[in-house]
């Protein structure tokens, strides 16, 4: 039996930090669905059309890994793909708050739906898709904090 994991986020854009926690998802599941929500609170900077580009280049050459896009519930999608596990990230202890609240929904709506909660490498715990969004508007130097092709879309998108 396949075992298929659920990695929900906004990924506004995908992050070096994000690649790996897909990475290390893949040690106890045999797939990941990169699952972009495309109806997220925030407004974000790349349509969803623009996040699922990046994100599919970014995993080209990763068979293991399907980028998907999902609106409306996550606990309905997943569901929906027959996944019983959800993957989130966990950098701090400012995260346990809301990832708590939104692990223990997810199983009050789909039961039997878990989540798990991976740390990134440590060089990654710091990152977050809003900080990157912030030093690319204002010309910081993002190195390899992103794939290059994320780095190519947010000059693009700060282009003056
Ligand atoms: O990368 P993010 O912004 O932290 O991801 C949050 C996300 C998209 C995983 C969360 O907002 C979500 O699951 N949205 C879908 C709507 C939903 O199911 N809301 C109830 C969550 S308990």
């Amino acid at each position: 039996m396949t075992r298929l994991a659920i990695y929900p986020g906004s990924f506004d854009p995908v992050t070096r930090g994000h690649e790996d926690l897909v990475r290390r998802s893949l040690a106890f599941a045999d797939e990941v669905i990169v699952a972009v929500a495309t109806n997220p609170t925030k407004r974000p900077l790349f349509s969803c059309e623009e996040r699922l580009e990046l994100l599919h280049v970014v995993f080209r050459g990763a068979p293991a890994v399907r980028v998907q896009a999902f609106d409306g519930l996550l606990a309905s999608f997943a569901q929906r793909a027959h996944a019983s596990l959800i993957v989130r990230g966990l950098r701090a202890v400012s995260d346990f708050e809301y990832e708590f609240q939104m692990a223990l929904m997810n199983r009050q709506l789909a039961p039997g739906l878990e989540t798990v909660f991976l740390t990134p490498g440590l060089e990654f715990t710091y990152l977050s898709s809003s900080l990157i969004r912030e030093v690319a508007q204002f010309g910081g130097e993002l190195g390899d904090l992103v794939h290059p092709v994320v780095r190519e879309a947010l000059e693009r998108k700060f282009r003056r």
